[in-house]
């Protein structure tokens, strides 16, 4: 939010090794930019042609504002380029990914065994009835199964909802029941510093009379065995059926997935994708951004229950037949070696992480770093939140030892793909995350839409669509209109944004009531709600406050039920519910017990006050305060 974090600013730029640059993806952003928006459909369709199609689009792209459609006509199917394409062009045998838990158990798949495995649980999703357009909820931990049964969906044509392994009870019900699944696959557990976090329980608890879910797959672990009403285990399942499975031809317009994010107001949106579009453009920026090369070793460090994982782990980086590694669990157990040991053990040569990761392992210092060698790095990618220069400096000087290039991509649940970024290719600043991608038209406006001078703040907003663009919200399409209604003409991020005179730009976070904590996405209004289901309080506000390593930390302002006193006690059973209804990453850093809450004349809390007086802030307009 704007006036957090003071991001000091670097003029300086920074500039690729020659050599990178020579072997780039795309050596010149400002001719294919300008030719990118000159003729932005010419440009997508020359893309969309590196990819697999069972019948070619009519027309690249049908913009009725607010809706576009990509592709229009086209027929493929996007596990058909993940995988099948990726086996005629000789790929069969090449890993698709490493996989490693937090006891450093590994296991590798290759592209030929990854498609005979997502062929395997396609056909025991068809088995239990699963159709074309039926929903599938995901509860897993990061994992090749996990994968695998996203692949799985997407092959038949079924919509997954993958949802965070780190999400509660409350927070999974929600999401089942709004996508009224049919089927929901879990895990028994997940490893989280090395504790077993049973997954299994969770959901079950989660779908308790819910009919129309009719089954739950359960990934079991450790082979415990799973018994009990609707439960099914996966590799019993999977055993029976046939290696091969034809993929169902989708059009260009059908949907992909459905991923839950916060929004300011309400529960979260279902933001839906479409299989089209979101193909090529991950499939591009996965290429262009991440500069990929048939030799490189990929390391994502995000979840898929995440966008990131998504877009990033999945399907822009199989399309591009490109090697992974994929961990579950936490970056700093058992101890901080743990990401570096890998990048040295398997020569990783692309990272992408998280600035709250790299500013948790700053913390070390930088002297740990010396044991491990990391010069099978040439990229290194940060996302989920402004990067300060200092973070920035310390990724480029010590992971990257000043030759590896920093793409800070920034983009959302909602774009699919990368927006603002700088490549390889071109001259970096730190703190800003660089220039619109290929025909990307980003903009800095205020309220009414006009557009800010350089080095002024204002809303960030995108004119005319991408390809991977949201299409709707599942169920709420007045949400999604609400995208590109609140300011006329464009497609609003809900991002403050500032933009230098070389059209750098930097992101400065949230100008809404949504947090971003540890790159976590969070509504103050969900916190707010689970707060509130605690049996003690009364009423409760939820604002974000600026931390060292996490970027945000939540501050709960909570007014107690008559006879209820402020304590410890108090404190921890509030904690524990929003644990339990959210999931840990929701629960308030910080609890301060109030007499009464800032609020305007018609009953809504003004945030911005709490925030103001907490921060020590302006208090700003406070004419439509109550009192
Ligand atoms: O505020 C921006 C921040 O994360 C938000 C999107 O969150 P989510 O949909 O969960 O997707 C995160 C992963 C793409 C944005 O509105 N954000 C994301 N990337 C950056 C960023 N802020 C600054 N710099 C970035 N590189």
């Amino acid at each position: 939010m704007e006036g957090d974090r003071v991001l000091l600013e670097v003029k300086e730029k920074y500039f690729p090794p020659k050599e990178l640059v020579e072997g780039a993806n795309v050596k010149d952003y400002e001719k294919l930019y300008a030719e990118s928006i000159r003729d932005r459909e010419g440009f997508w369709d020359k893309v969309a042609k590196e990819l697999h199609w069972f019948k070619e689009w009519d027309k690249v792209l049908e913009w009725n504002y607010p809706h576009a459609k990509w592709f229009v006509g086209g027929k493929t199917n996007i596990t058909y380029n993940c995988l099948d394409r990726q086996i005629e062009l000789g790929r069969k045998n090449k890993i698709a990914y490493i996989y490693l838990d937090e006891r450093d158990r590994e296991r590798k798949i290759t592209y030929g065994e990854l498609l005979e495995l997502v062929c395997k649980i396609a056909n025991a999703l068809k088995e239990l009835g699963v159709k074309k357009g039926d929903r599938v909820s995901i509860y897993m931990p990061n994992s090749i199964e996990a994968v695998a049964c996203m692949l799985a969906c997407a092959r038949i044509g079924a919509i997954h909802s993958v949802v965070f392994a780190g999400f509660s009870e409350g927070a999974l019900r929600m999401r089942i029941e709004d996508a009224k699944a049919k089927v929901l696959i879990t895990a028994t557990y997940t490893l989280r510093r090395g504790k077993k976090i049973d997954l299994l329980s969770v959901a079950k608890k989660a779908t308790q009379g819910l009919d129309f879910v009719e089954r739950i797959v359960v990934w079991d672990r450790d082979r415990e065995g799973v018994k009990g009403e609707k439960l099914i285990d996966l590799y019993s399942l999977i055993e029976r059926q046939k290696p091969h499975c034809e993929v169902e031809v989708m059009d260009s317009e059908d949907p992909l997935f459905i991923l839950y994010t916060s929004g300011t107001t309400g529960k979260p949106k279902g933001v839906l994708h479409t299989v089209g579009g979101y193909m090529v453009n991950t499939y591009y920026t996965s290429k262009v951004v991440f500069d990929l090369k048939e030799n490189d070793l990929y390391f994502c460090t995000a979840d898929i229950g995440w966008i990131t994982g998504h877009s990033y782990i999945v399907y822009g980086i199989l399309a591009n037949g490109t090697s992974s590694l994929i961990v579950e669990g936490a970056p700093n157990y058992p101890d901080v070696g743990r990401w570096w040991r890998y990048i040295q053990r398997y020569r990783v040569s692309i990272l992408y992480t998280a600035p709250t990761a790299i500013r948790m392992f700053m913390r070390h210092g930088s002297e740990f770093l010396k044991e491990y060698d990391l010069s099978s790095l040439r990229i290194l990618g940060t996302v989920g939140e402004p990067i300060n220069p200092e973070a920035w400096l310390w990724y480029y000087k010590y992971v990257g030892g000043q030759r590896c290039v920093i793409v800070d991509t920034w983009w959302q649940t909602e774009t699919g793909s990368h927006m603002i970024t700088t490549i390889p290719s071109y001259p970096m600043k730190p703190g800003k995350a660089g220039k619109p991608f290929f025909g990307i038209e980003a903009k800095v406006v205020d309220k009414d839409g006009k557009e800010v001078p350089p080095n002024t703040v204002g809303f960030l907003v995108i004119k005319s669509p991408w390809p991977s663009m949201l299409r709707t919200c599942w169920g709420e399409p007045q949400r999604y209109e609400k995208y590109w209604n609140t300011i006329k003409g464009y497609y609003f991020t809900g991002d403050l944004a500032s933009y230098d005179e070389e059209g750098y730009f930097m992101i400065l976070g949230r100008s809404d009531d949504v947090l971003n904590v540890a790159g976590h996405r969070i509504g103050t209004m969900e916190v707010e709600s689970a707060v509130v289901e605690n049996e003690r309080v009364a009423e409760c506000a939820v604002i974000g406050k600026p931390d060292p390593v996490k970027g945000q930390r939540i501050k709960a302002f909570v007014i107690l039920k008559e006879g209820v006193k402020p304590s410890k006690e108090v404190e921890e059973s509030i904690k524990q519910t929003v644990r339990e209804v959210l999931g840990p990453i929701a629960v308030p850093d910080e609890i301060e017990f109030v007499e009464k809450l800032p609020k305007t004349r018609s009953g809504k809390i003004m945030r911005r006050i709490l925030r103001a007086k907490e921060l020590g802030l302006e208090l700003g307009d406070t004419s439509t305060l109550e009192d």
